[in-house]
């Protein structure tokens, strides 16, 4: 790989300063990012191979993570543990070397014996070594010298800084998953769980009544039918929100559309979805949560609400995206409701709030017995 990046172009002489951080931020993934940094140092010192080894955490062992110039046997199985070999004596002592003529040198164990020349520096994170980048064998008839080594040592501390950036990130991001997945099972709990046992207490009351009183009967089994219904219909949901993984695709206007046609088609409520200025890219976060609000409180409506019509608002200006959703159903006291939800850990209202309050925004329910609901979201932009 050449020297120019998406970002902008990166030479030896702009490496160590932003320009390198911008574009190495515009590579994908820290293995393209590493390999081009590879690259990078073996121009500037004029190396023919060069190695960047990240040492793991835990085992205080040095492997190679990308390479240019050596053969892949040696990037595949060069295991370094601290104190051996060239590499692991610079990470034990966090010094940078300087290796000139042929390497007899007894600190390093026998290794690097036919290297003509070598540098090796330390990749630090404050005061811990986080891995080893090497070059050797400088190209022509030239050897290394004391300012390639600072050079080296130079480069050395903004790619330190984005290999631990990039790993805070993956870690954020696992954290992330995990807290998806734990929200799930709340909502798996909450919602097809709870229909489940109610299908499963009216069905024994079914058992209970059908001798004595065929009426009630037939009403509690079709009672446990619309509940196991409506479980089925959640449990799509999942499924198909499962599936909604790319989100950075997906447009909010679009999906809900999609949602809504669907809910009025199978509840029966009509739905209108009026938008107004929504022509710009709203960010993914914005996004998702809008969107789980909007479900949120579409299933709301129709769980509780009795309206026969949702009026969906949304209106987006230069700095904050709101959504308003209408219905006209029999209300509800909120401070009530509220309190209730708390003790009986429902948690749809409460996680609309939170998702907003999340977000920078505010969320505002407005309703009262016998005159509708109207939730109101703000989410800045
Ligand atoms: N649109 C609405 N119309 C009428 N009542 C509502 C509406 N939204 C919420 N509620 C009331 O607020 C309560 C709490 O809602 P929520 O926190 O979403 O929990 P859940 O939906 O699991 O009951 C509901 O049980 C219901 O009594
Ligand atoms: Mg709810």
């Amino acid at each position: 790989m050449g020297e120019e990046l998406a970002g902008g172009v990166l030479t030896p002489d702009n490496a160590g300063s932003e320009g390198f951080q911008e574009a190495a931020l515009a590579v994908v993934g820290l293995q393209e990012m590493l390999g081009c940094f590879v690259e990078i140092i073996l121009s500037a010192t004029d190396a023919s191979e060069g190695s960047l080894m990240l040492l793991h955490e835990g085992s205080e062992l040095l492997t190679i993570t990308s390479a240019s110039g050596l053969g892949r046997e040696i990037v595949e199985g060069t295991r370094r543990h601290l104190g051996e070999g060239i590499s692991g004596w610079v990470a034990k002592h966090k010094e940078p070397l300087l290796l000139v003529g042929p390497i007899e040198d007894a600190r390093f164990s026998g290794v690097g014996r036919g290297i003509k020349d070598a540098l090796c520096v330390p990749l630090m994170n404050g005061d811990d070594v986080i891995g080893v980048l090497s070059v050797s064998n400088r190209r022509g008839d030239e050897r290394f010298t004391e300012e390639d080594l600072r050079r080296l040592v130079e480069l050395s501390k903004p790619a330190a800084r984005m290999i631990v950036l990039t790993l805070a990130q993956r870690e954020a991001d696992a954290e992330s998953r995990a807290w998806e997945r734990k929200q799930l099972a709340q909502e798996i709990h909450d919602g097809p769980m709870q229909d489940l046992s109610s299908v499963i207490l009216l069905m024994e009351l079914y058992k209970r009544v059908m001798q004595d009183d065929a009426e009630r009967a037939e009403h509690e089994l079709s009672r446990a039918r619309e509940q196991a219904l409506d479980c089925l219909q959640e449990l799509r949901h999942f499924a198909y929100d499962l599936r909604l993984t790319d989100l950075e695709k997906l447009s909010l206007l679009d999906e809900l559309r999609r949602y809504t046609v669907e809910f009025q088609k199978r509840t029966g409520i009509s739905v209108d979805l009026k938008v107004d200025g929504l022509s710009r890219e709203i960010p993914v976060g914005v996004k998702k949560n809008l969107y789980r609000i909007a479900q949120e409180a579409l299933t709301n409506v129709r769980r509780h609400a009795k309206a026969s019509e949702v009026k969906i608002l949304l209106h987006c200006t230069k700095d904050q995206l709101e959504m308003r959703v209408q219905d006209n159903g029999r209300g509800f006291t909120l401070q009530d409701a509220l309190e209730r939800a708390q003790s009986e850990k429902r948690f749809g209202l409460l996680g609309m709030q939170e998702r907003a309050y999340l977000m920078g925004g505010s969320l505002e329910t407005e309703t009262a017995p016998g005159q509708g609901t109207t939730l109101k979201v703000v989410l800045p932009l």
